[in-house]
């Protein structure tokens, strides 16, 4: 049989995506070679991309011809993909992780519809694999939208008696008429636009009850699904780069899943039927615990700060919603050049997402070696003379170790307590995204330095200086 040079070539540059893909993950893992990972597995991705359009040939060995559909979806795509992610503010980005989710579910579920259309269905594995992307994909899209709606605020959580169970029976439905579709091989479109409808009501059903603090976990596991319907993508084709993208899809989003229920203390069943930071049982909780709080002037948080000799920082959702995150750089520099020794405290599920304040920081410029992850700041709150506490708020609530009936307890926080004074930033005496009191702000330690935290940090710079 005579070689298919384009074959070969075509099979190198598949070959040379999925490196690419792995190696760019790699590098994902730490601040400073994330870019380049990104950028990495970008240049995989397009030359993956063009290979597949100008080389691929189908079963009959027919390239793809339709070129202007395929790059005037290509350029609509970049061009709203850029502009979207150019302008999306730092806190928003769950949303749009959702959204653009969202949009693989869509295609992987797209494509499934398309290509069992097209089935002589003399392949019962192939009807199959494409039935289950249909599946996983068309609960990721919808599962997605409804998240993007309620971390946007336009969706409340919605929890009905028996939902779990009702939830359970459409999903049975939905695989049910996969199995039906598979075992009794035909076109049968009444029963395919039954299944859709199933996929994407479990999808929306699923996603509903969940408490908003919870989104996060929710997007991870989404974006799981998405790959896992991506590399059934890649069975149907027989294209390896859509295979290896899409395990390594799926499989990234199950690990960033179990580690972020991890940081939490939650299992993800817990997660998915909670309803944990919602509107629900931990927000009346609120106020229950009461005591006096000391109050503390930006001149004399300025002169505790100046003459301190180390300080751990504590940044939290408040730092990136009031983007003081430049201003805190500046804080830190100056305090450094008096002979301060200056750190941040990670906690991993601050923020509203994976990495939130690592890329937060790094945006300001902020060097990685003065970010301590949670067990290295624990070990350091003892001899730490200052604590800054900027718009955290459950990352550094004590009830998670010392009251059993919190929403949080169990999940492991960082101690502030235990150094000698601690500052706390925020607008008020407002619960944070669990929706509970914290005692940490009544401790006779600490102190509360109200206001808008770019506001009050810029006052606190202004004061450094002029001591
Ligand atoms: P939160 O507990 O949400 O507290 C943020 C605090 O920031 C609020 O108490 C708020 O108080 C304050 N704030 C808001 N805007 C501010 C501004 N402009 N200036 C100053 N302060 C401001 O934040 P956290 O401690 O970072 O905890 C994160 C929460 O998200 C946890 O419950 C965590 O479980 C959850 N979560 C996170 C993730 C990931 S991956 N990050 C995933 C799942 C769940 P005021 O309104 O009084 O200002």
């Amino acid at each position: 049989m005579a070689l298919d040079v384009q074959q070969v070539i075509l099979w190198l540059i598949y070959l040379f995506g999925s490196i690419t893909f792995i190696l760019g993950l790699k590098r994902l893992s730490h601040p400073e070679t994330a870019r380049t990972g990104n950028l990495m597995a970008a240049v995989g991705m397009s030359v993956a991309i063009l290979g597949t359009i100008f080389l691929y040939k189908d079963t009959n060995g027919e390239k793809l011809h339709n070129h202007i559909w395929i790059f005037g979806g290509i350029i609509i795509g970049a061009l709203v993909g850029t502009l979207t992610a150019r302008r999306v503010k730092m806190t928003a980005m769950p949303q749009m992780v959702s959204l653009f989710n969202g949009m693989g579910g869509a295609c992987a579920a797209i494509i499934s519809i398309v290509e069992y259309q097209k089935y002589d269905f003399t392949d019962s594995n192939i009807t199959a694999v494409t039935l289950a992307a249909l599946l996983i994909g068309g609960v990721s899209f919808s599962g997605s939208m409804v998240a993007f709606g309620k971390l946007n605020g336009n969706v409340s959580d919605k929890v009905f008696p028996g939902q779990s169970v009702f939830n359970m029976i459409v999903l049975l439905i939905a695989i049910a008429l996969g199995v039906y579709l598979v075992v009794y091989p035909m076109q049968n479109i009444v029963m395919l636009t039954l299944m859709i409808t199933m996929c994407l009501l479990y999808g929306v059903l699923f996603v509903l009850p969940i408490g908003g603090a919870d989104m996060p976990v929710v997007i991870s596991l989404l974006n799981s699904f998405t790959g896992i319907a991506a590399a059934c993508g890649g069975f149907i084709y027989h294209n390896q780069v859509m295979l290896t993208g899409g395990i390594l899809v799926g499989s990234a989003g199950t690990i960033l899943t179990i580690l972020m229920c991890r940081a939490m203390n939650r299992s993800l069943l817990n997660v998915i039927i909670g309803n944990f930071g919602g509107n629900s049982t931990a927000a009346t909780q609120a106020g229950s615990e009461k005591g006096n709080i000391k109050e503390i002037s930006i001149s004399d948080a300025a002169i505790l700060l100046s003459y301190s000799k180390k300080i751990l920082i504590v940044p939290g959702y408040g730092l990136a919603v009031a983007q003081a995150q430049h201003i805190i750089h500046e804080l830190e520099m100056l305090l450094e050049e008096r002979g301060v020794e200056v750190k941040y405290a990670i906690h991993p599920v601050a923020g509203r997402m994976p990495g939130h304040m690592n890329v937060l920081l790094a945006e300001a410029d902020v060097s990685y070696d003065r970010l301590l992850e949670m067990e290295d700041a624990n070990a350091e709150f003892g001899t730490t003379d200052a604590v800054i506490v900027i718009g955290a708020n459950d990352v550094v609530n004590p009830a998670a170790k010392n009251d059993k009936s919190s929403p949080i307890y169990g999940m492991p926080i960082l101690e502030v307590e235990n150094a000698q004074n601690v500052i706390v930033m925020k607008r008020s005496m407002n619960a944070g995204y669990a929706g509970i009191e914290n005692q940490l702000f009544y401790e006779p330690k600490t102190r509360m330095l109200f206001g808008d935290a770019k506001a009050s940090l810029q006052k606190l710079v202004s004061e450094v200086k002029a001591n």
